[in-house]
């Protein structure tokens, strides 16, 4: 049956929502406010039940967060404000707009969409969606089962956080043959440690794949993210449909 809820993702410089249509993933046109500076939770809050009132639409939302979340815990604060550790995000946020919050891993719910609706439909065996922006997220499926809140950016390579090695961030300061050549050392190593059959790359350098995936030399099939700025909204609204059925 159709149903349509309210996916919002919190990310470094937007908080952006929208209605999506929960199981073909077809979202409506989406909502961006500039991510509040310090962006604390209850700053987050706050514009997150904005988006909530411009959209206008009845029911649970699901609230994307970047960090470990633990039943609606936040349990790392590596790239946000440290004053998310330990926040209960999911009753904050449903305080401040009166309904059930469902709050997830931002790379969990961007992994959710594209083994639903995008790059990922239909395939089995281990895949690892790998969001590639100011931080690395990660989601890993085993058969289409979510492995909830990995966190491979923050696996130690070559001496230090693979975030710092090979973030977006990083691209900038090197040649997309240096970068296709980090990513293939990451990938590389992933694959054989998890035995991977797919890496799906997603975050803001999937924009430029044309440019450097010809450059990556891995042992696994490695292929671009399809819903690129809309992946975290749409699994957002997915899991919460999941998890809040018939509501
Ligand atoms: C966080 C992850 C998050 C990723 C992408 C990392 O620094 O630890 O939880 O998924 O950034 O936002």
């Amino acid at each position: 049956m159709a149903r349509t809820l309210i996916g919002i993702d919190i990310g470094g410089s937007g908080i952006k929502g929208a209605p999506v249509e929960v199981v073909t993933g077809e979202p409506s046109p989406r909502t961006k406010i500039l991510t509040p500076k310090p962006a604390t939770p209850q700053a987050c809050a706050e514009i997150v039940s904005q988006i909530v009132e411009r959209i206008g639409l009845p029911g649970p939302v699901g609230v994307t967060v970047p960090g470990v979340v633990d039943h609606g815990v936040v349990k790392s604060a590596a790239n946000i404000d440290k004053s998310w550790l330990e926040t209960d995000a999911s009753s904050l946020f449903s305080e401040a707009i009166g309904r059930p919050v469902l709050v997830i891993n931002d790379a969990d719910a961007a992994g959710i969409a594209e083994m639903r609706v995008g790059a990922g439909v239909g395939r089995n065996g281990t895949v690892a969606i790998l969001t590639l922006g100011t931080g690395i997220g990660s989601a890993v499926f085993a058969d289409g089962h979510l492995l909830t809140n990995t966190e491979l950016g923050h696996v130690e390579f070559k001496g230090s956080d693979t975030e710092h090695y090979i973030s977006g961030k990083m691209r900038n300061d090197l040649t997309w043959d240096q970068w296709a050549g980090r990513v293939s050392e990451l990938i590389t190593y992933l694959a054989f440690v998890l035995g991977l059959d797919l890496v799906i790359l997603g975050g803001g350098v999937s924009k430029s794949w044309d440019t450097w995936s010809p450059l990556l030399d891995v042992p696994v099939e490695v292929v671009p993210a399809e819903l690129r700025n809309y992946a975290g909204i749409v699994g957002a609204a997915m899991a919460t449909a999941d998890f809040y059925p018939g509501s």
